[in-house]
């Protein structure tokens, strides 16, 4: 222990987003000392990403609205494959987490009498988005961390954790480096809280940054926990595709709940031909309709660019492979349209999607008060990950929690925009406020030096490497043709020889992982830093494609060409992802338990 920096917290919160931070904030509350290990700097996260707004049935625009319609959107949104229990608790509890969130400094917009202002998403039956024009995240994470910053939460910015620390099954704290520096540190604590966000950069498009490479997912799968719902993998119907530099940058869904619209290029609105039969009495089947809803009219029902985001990003998929897409292989979303309709059209534009207006003008010389932007899907969101129960957030391995995009349940196959931030905060809290009850009653478990230095020599193995530098075991290299890989195999569309051959592609590319090599040292070698997410980024990608194999159906994010209807065995059915003895990833079935009585009651009174 001596040869490394070593910390000691009684709760260590690996991840600095939304859920970590919320966490954090819970854990210090409750009288424990806690760290915070971010693997880059303090105030970036994919919680920024989520731009539109914060779901939570406040009412305060629409009065029919309650926790019970809520949750019934979360069930049917998730195709009922979710977790009920976390479902509910998720609905209960997320306007009281907004709440909280401006009692701590957050600035929502505001209706006309001072309440919360909340707009319309897609799957959400009436407008339910707290939001901050269109930098929510943006505002949730600044609120998050001023407040938990005077709280003595001890935080470690540009660190990244490679393996957790255990004491037999029990986690008891993690290893990792600074990025820095390259120097080594040990992390003891009696609880630990993965908050590591999503696996987007295992594709090639996706709206994550860097940082999102299956982190705490891997970390999990590593020390023993199950994962699960790895099939499910979100693509956002929009992101930018236009220059190349900037694809796969978000545009975010408020854009379409503001009256937004998509048209191919022979200027049809697409979607009014593909509305599916059971969103059929809750969707308008003219123009006229779905802005009237845009604006506010309780009569009207919901455009069918507001469908839940698995649907849309087939529907643009569909118009593109049949030759009807934009010149840069994406389709049209036009805001501008409504200033027809509204006074002072651009200045309306502007304030509502602020970030959207700027992303276009300096990134693609786009004014979207003027023209309509191009647009096309992008890998945003992982719905699978860590099991956790539902009322604490512990994983199946003892000491061991998890929270916010890297935990699963709440979104079942398919996850409603907006469902992510009230996801973190609720179950943030819930996941430090047990964390620390769970550290109060335990003692800290022994970590063995052993097993330090062995994972310090791994960790060390590809600068040590020597032999000469070539495409073979270039870290970089691997990680492009893996994302290459997964997006062409695993993506939108899939069919069971395709991902069998991305099976075999991801053994290949582990097996040259063996020998990859980051010539040079540890300051400031970022080939080194890609050689060591590469153990995370080839375990998601083998978890989403076996899981995705074996889900022989189509459902929420998961559509499959051979299997293209929802089966009702497969719809009973949890994939679970667990690492088998030998080292091999196992892949089964388990049965899910059948909707209470009350939970049935509740969705068939809130479903049309
Ligand atoms: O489109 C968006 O603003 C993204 C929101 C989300 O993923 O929840």
């Amino acid at each position: 222990m001596s040869d490394y920096q070593t910390h000691q917290y009684d709760v260590l919160v690996i991840g600095a987003g939304g859920a970590g931070l919320r966490a954090a904030i819970e854990a210090s509350g409750a009288g424990v000392s806690v760290g915070v290990i971010c693997k880059s700097l303090l105030g970036k996260a994919h919680t920024v990403m989520a731009e539109g707004g914060i779901a939570a049935a406040m009412a305060n625009v629409d009065d029919r609205d309650g926790w019970q319609v809520h949750f019934a959107d979360t069930m049917r949104g998730g195709q009922y494959v979710n977790n009920a229990r976390m479902a509910e608790i998720h609905a209960k509890e997320a306007p009281e987490r907004v709440r909280e969130l401006e009692a701590w400094g957050a600035l929502f917009d505001r209706t006309k009498d001072g309440r919360i202002l909340q707009r319309n998403f897609g799957g959400h039956r009436y407008p339910r988005l707290a939001h901050v024009g269109d930098r929510t995240g943006l505002e949730l994470i600044r609120t998050l961390q001023d407040h938990g910053i005077h709280q003595g939460i001890q935080f470690h910015m540009e660190c990244t954790v490679t393996r957790l620390l255990q004491d037999g099954d029990r986690v008891v704290g993690a290893f990792g480096y600074d990025r820095e520096k390259g120097r080594f540190r040990v992390f003891t604590a009696k609880a630990v809280i993965l908050a590591t966000g999503g696996i987007g950069r295992a594709y090639a498009v996706t709206s994550n940054s860097w940082e999102y490479t299956g982190d705490g997912h891997a970390l999990a799968y590593h020390a023993g926990a199950d994962l699960i719902d790895m099939e499910f993998v979100q693509f956002h119907p929009t992101g930018m595709v236009w220059p190349p530099s900037v694809r796969g940058i978000l545009v975010t869904e408020g854009v379409r709940g503001e009256g937004g619209v998509l048209r191919n290029s022979a200027g049809q609105r697409f979607m009014f031909d593909h509305i599916p039969d059971n969103y059929k009495p809750q969707t308008a089947d003219n123009e006229d309709e779905g802005w009237r809803y845009c604006q506010g009219d309780k009569a009207a029902r919901r455009p069918p660019e507001l469908l839940t985001r698995d649907h849309v990003a087939r529907c643009i998929v569909r118009e593109i492979r049949e030759g009807r897409g934009s010149p840069h292989g994406g389709v049209f979303l036009d805001i501008s349209w409504i200033k027809a309709h509204v006074p002072d059209g651009e200045a309306h534009i502007r304030k509502k999607l602020p970030s959207m207006y700027h992303q276009f003008k300096e990134l693609a010389g786009i004014d979207i008060t003027k023209e309509p932007m191009e647009v096309g899907p992008t890998t945003h969101y992982a719905m699978g990950g860590v099991r956790v129960d539902a009322e604490t957030q512990m994983s199946s391995v003892p000491g061991l929690f998890a929270a916010g995009e890297c935990a699963a349940g709440l979104h079942g196959a398919n996850r409603l925009g907006g469902n992510s931030l009230s996801d973190l905060l609720v179950f943030g809290k819930r996941a430090g406020e047990h964390a620390a009850l769970y550290a109060k009653r335990t003692t800290q478990g022994e970590v063995d030096g052993g097993v330090l230095d062995r994972t310090a020599a791994e960790a060390l193995a590809p600068i040590e490497r020597q032999g000469a530098a070539n495409a073979e075991s270039n870290p970089f290299a691997i990680q492009h043709e893996l994302q290459e890989a997964m997006q062409r195999l695993v993506g939108i569309v899939r069919l069971e020889s395709e991902m069998r051959e991305a099976v075999t592609v991801i053994a290949g590319l582990a097996e040259r992982a063996r020998r990859v090599s980051a010539p040079g040292n540890r300051e400031y070698n970022p080939g080194w830093h890609t050689a060591l997410d590469l153990d995370n980024l080839l375990t998601v990608s083998e978890a989403v494609t076996l899981a995705a194999i074996e889900r022989k159906e189509s459902r929420g994010a998961q559509f499959r060409e051979d299997y293209q209807e929802k089966s009702s065995v497969e719809g009973q059915v949890t994939i679970v992802i667990r690492k088998a003895g030998d080292g091999t990833m196992r892949v089964t079935r388990e049965t899910l338990p059948p909707l209470s009585p009350e939970h049935q009651a509740i969705i068939d009174a809130n479903t049309a």
